[in-house]
């Protein structure tokens, strides 16, 4: 298993490309299901969590290519019922799947993923709302076996804005009989960016963006000829560079920045005192001084998203002053805080909130990964830390980032993977 080794190494400078959105390409790509014929796209992040969704399609009946730069094509043909356990355990995205294939084929089976490190993480809303369009569903055999003999528009008012549950819903109501409306939905970028490809291929969605989305159900869905769809790019990646460049007071030009959709997370940075330009061609970051620790709460969009609180607590570790982080989304995303301390930060932990006092240095020690954006927080600690630290577990990492390696040591740091 990999090790990734990094070395701290002074300031970051330089340019960094942000690439395709994950978050944003897992829903896009599966509902390439509700697709007739094929379906092009492009900007598509070349990440392990990728390579799972095509694998998924495969099996699904809609075989999928990749190339190196991105591009994607899709051809839904067979579409069969069942997204098996060995795919689904790796990827809780899959149940992404449910919504396309009952409004498809009145019929799916999903395995019902598990938990997770960072929490419980249920699918019952996205159930819940389904079976008021006229689904039902039974667990069999840890399969989650839904049947419809045609989904039907309904009013729906989401307990909490799940993201993934107003995906799903999108998805089915685009090919279902009438119209659906979703209240408190989620109002995530990667919400939108997937009712924009839907719209391309002849869905009649409107509020999307809004806590209340229209969906007028439509009997096929088809990308124009010629055609493809770029996915947005990932603001969780350009935030966890913005903090890359914060803890080691460099100097970084984020290119392909979707600013507009970082508000949240740009405002605490430049509170602590990162100077931020915004460039034709990107986002320019310079943190020369000492930062300050402030408060943070995380909150769905468009409050500060759950999957910068990691690496914005890495930053906190090294600034002046201490801060309170409040995670509200997920019961169990303080896995990093531990390894961070092994670091020699200093952060008290009680129930969901964390209190984080800056330190004066963080010293090199070997670290292990527990998720996503654990992983990645503990890759900005290390930039900015004395001496090398080994961290464990990178596989978390490459869920998620693209070429994380090459694209720091582009910055000049000083990064490299080990076997264990
Ligand atoms: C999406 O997960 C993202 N994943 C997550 O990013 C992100 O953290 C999360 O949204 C919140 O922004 C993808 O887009 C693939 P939710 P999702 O449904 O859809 C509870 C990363 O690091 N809930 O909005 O699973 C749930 O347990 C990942 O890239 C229910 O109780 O998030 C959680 O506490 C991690 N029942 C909260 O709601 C449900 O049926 C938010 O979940 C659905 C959700």
């Amino acid at each position: 298993m990999d090790i990734l080794i990094v070395e701290g190494n002074g300031p970051l400078s330089g340019t960094v490309p942000i690439s395709g959105s994950k978050n944003a390409a897992l829903p896009i790509l599966i509902a390439s299901l509700l697709m007739d014929g094929s379906v092009n796209y492009t900007n598509v992040p070349r990440l392990r969590d990728i390579g799972t969704t095509l694998k998924l399609l495969e099996v699904l009946g809609c075989p999928a290519e990749m190339d190196d730069a991105g591009n994607v094509i899709a051809n839904p043909c067979e579409i069969a019922y069942q997204a098996p356990y060995e795919l689904v355990r790796t990827m809780r995205a899959s149940a992404l799947c449910l919504g396309p294939l009952l409004a498809r084929l009145g019929r799916a089976s999903v395995a019902l993923p598990g938990g997770c490190a960072i929490g419980a993480r249920p699918v019952d809303m996205h159930l819940t709302a389904l079976e008021k369009m006229g689904a039902t569903f039974n667990l069999d055999a840890g399969y989650i076996e839904g049947v419809t003999d045609g989904l039907k528009g309904a009013h729906i008012a989401f307990p909490f804005p799940t993201v993934g549950g107003t995906e799903n819903l999108l998805m089915a109501a685009s090919l279902a009989e009438g119209t659906t409306i979703l209240e408190n939905a989620a109002r995530e970028p990667e919400v939108c960016d997937l009712a924009e490809f839907l719209i391309q291929g002849g869905a009649k969605i409107t509020g999307h963006g809004t806590s209340e989305i229209t969906i007028e159900g439509v009997s096929e869905l088809r990308q124009p000829k010629g055609a493809s769809y770029r996915i947005m790019s990932d603001r969780i990646e350009a935030g966890t560079y913005l903090a890359a460049a914060c803890i080691t007071r460099g100097e970084v030009l984020i290119q392909n920045c979707p600013v507009d959709s970082m508000e949240a997370v740009l405002a605490p940075f430049e509170e602590m005192g990162a100077k931020l330009e915004e460039r034709e061609d990107g986002l320019f970051v310079s943190a020369a001084d000492r930062l300050k620790c402030v408060d943070v709460k995380t909150l769905p969009y468009p409050g500060f998203p759950t999957d910068m609180q990691a690496q914005i607590m890495a930053v906190m570790t090294l600034a002046e002053g201490s801060g309170v982080i409040e995670e509200t989304i997920f019961e169990n995303r303080f896995m990093h805080v531990q390894e961070l301390v092994r670091m020699g930060a200093r952060i008290k932990l009680s129930g969901r909130t964390a209190v984080v006092r800056g330190v004066e240095a963080l010293t090199g020690a070997p670290v292990m990964a527990s998720d996503l954006r654990a992983s990645a927080s503990l890759v900005v600690a290390a930039l900015a830390a004395h001496g090398v630290t080994a961290i464990r577990r990178i596989y978390h990492l490459d869920r998620g980032y693209e070429n994380i390696d090459a694209k720091l040591n582009a910055l000049g740091a000083k990064v490299r993977r080990e076997q264990e």
